[in-house]
């Protein structure tokens, strides 16, 4: 281990090695050499306890939940339900009903442009998104706009990465229906003015929703004080399983839409004449829901809760320091995405060399990053590169990764010289 590594083992209040040993994954060795992942922000590694929680799920209590009168649905319930109050203290949200289970934000979003765009938007009407927005926060606005023969409006971003809120402001107006916006941008790390964003928007009586895939592993989210109507995150990323994530979502406005998918679960009532709908949070969450991935991030929520943001925020933002310094000296490489308000993503191009030429070489040293356009096509078009090689942080990185990441792209350099 270098000195600097060392050196990153007293950052304050997390001993990282210790943490590593929670995470039997990263203990191994891939293509004969240790493992190195900087790919977090695809998807993070999961600790024993959740896969633990996870197992002890299947093993135990597995049966269905809400409808049983036998123990293990009980106990099945009274878990799931349990995590769902998890994530309501993990986000400061005011209710339980508020909270409903998704498979990811990918489908939150959905949820929201099928239930709360198809009744609010008409023809005429605008959805404004940015520039920086994943595909995901991109695609169900356009089907809907396409749909209502409404306008899809982006606001732009500076060469930086970051959001231009004035332009963003000027474009909010009487046609907006809904501000649709990244917290954190899965490719540049930039963190969005989430708080003042939503306070300009809300003087003009416009309802937001954050994308917080990528902010929900890095800091504390306040729902509450960030005043947003709606918030989506995704379970995988935060250290639980696959498969989970949540939509919350301001109780009168949930009350208010129309049901998405039906089914089991999500009724009060059926007649073949008419149905009526269960109360929040059910009237969203139809047939069978991922009884195990919500219990696997309601361990992940405890786990992340026992480490503590400060700590992780902390270690994180050292280690998005000491990259920046360090890869500046690698020759021919060009940092993209340098807000001054990042999360612990790098993403760059190395030269004439594609991205994932980058990411084979350094496959082959064991580090993991991810390359290609990061489901972000039209912020690769308007930062002018087609992909970029991506490094991202959590809290189980050490500087010594850095130092491999950086002798990595040496020896890239090496290769293609
Ligand atoms: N959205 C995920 C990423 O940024 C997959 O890698």
């Amino acid at each position: 281990m270098t000195a600097l590594a060392q050196r990153s083992l007293s950052a304050p209040g997390l001993d990282v090695e210790k943490v590593r040993k929670d995470f039997p994954i990263l203990g191994q060795e891939v293509r004969g050499k240790p493992l190195v992942y900087l790919d977090s922000a695809a998807t993070s590694q999961k600790p024993r306890a959740v896969i633990d929680a996870v197992a002890r799920y299947y093993l135990q209590d597995n049966a269905n939940v809400h409808r049983g009168v036998h123990l293990l649905s009980e106990r099945a319930t009274k878990e799931y339900e349990g995590a769902r109050e998890k994530v309501r203290r993990f986000i400061n949200a005011a209710r339980a009903e508020e909270i409903i289970f998704v498979r990811g934000t990918t489908e939150a979003i959905n949820l929201v442009a099928q239930t709360y765009g198809r009744t609010r938007v008409r023809a005429g009407d605008e959805v404004l998104i940015t520039e920086m927005e994943h595909h995901s926060d991109i695609v169900p606005w356009q089907l809907l706009c396409e749909e209502k023969g409404a306008v899809l409006r982006v606001a732009p971003i500076d060469d930086d990465g970051q959001l231009l809120v004035d332009e963003l402001q000027r474009m909010l107006g009487p046609r907006t229906r809904l501000l649709a916006l990244a917290h954190v941008s899965n490719t540049l790390g930039t963190i969005n003015p989430a708080r003042r964003i939503v306070e300009i928007a809300h003087r003009q009586g416009i309802p937001v929703l954050l994308d917080g895939a990528q902010a929900a592993p890095h800091f504390p989210i306040d729902v509450r004080a960030l005043d947003c109507d709606f918030y989506a995150f995704s379970g995988h990323k935060l250290f639980g399983p696959t498969g989970i994530g949540v939509l919350y979502g301001r109780s009168e406005l949930l009350e208010e839409m129309p049901p998405w998918q039906g089914g089991g679960d999500m009724i009060s009532s059926v007649t073949f004449e008419k149905t009526t709908w269960n109360k929040l949070p059910h009237k969203f969450e139809a047939g069978t829901p991922d009884i195990a991935g919500a219990i696997g991030l309601g361990a992940a929520i405890d786990y992340v809760g026992a480490l503590g943001f400060a700590a992780i925020a902390a270690h994180e933002h050292d280690l998005l320091t000491y990259a920046t310094e360090a890869v500046r000296e690698v020759p021919g490489l060009r940092l993209i995405g340098t807000a001054k308000e990042k999360a612990s993503v790098l993403s760059f191009v190395l030269g004439d060399v594609h991205p994932h030429d980058v990411g084979t070489i350094l496959d082959q040293e064991g580090i993991a990053i991810r390359t290609g356009h990061h489901c972000t096509q039209p912020l690769m078009r308007r930062l002018g590169v087609p992909a970029t090689a991506r490094a991202s942080f959590a809290f189980y990185n050490l500087r010594s990764d850095v130092d491999a990441l950086v002798a990595g792209l040496h020896k890239v350099q090496e290769i293609f010289r």
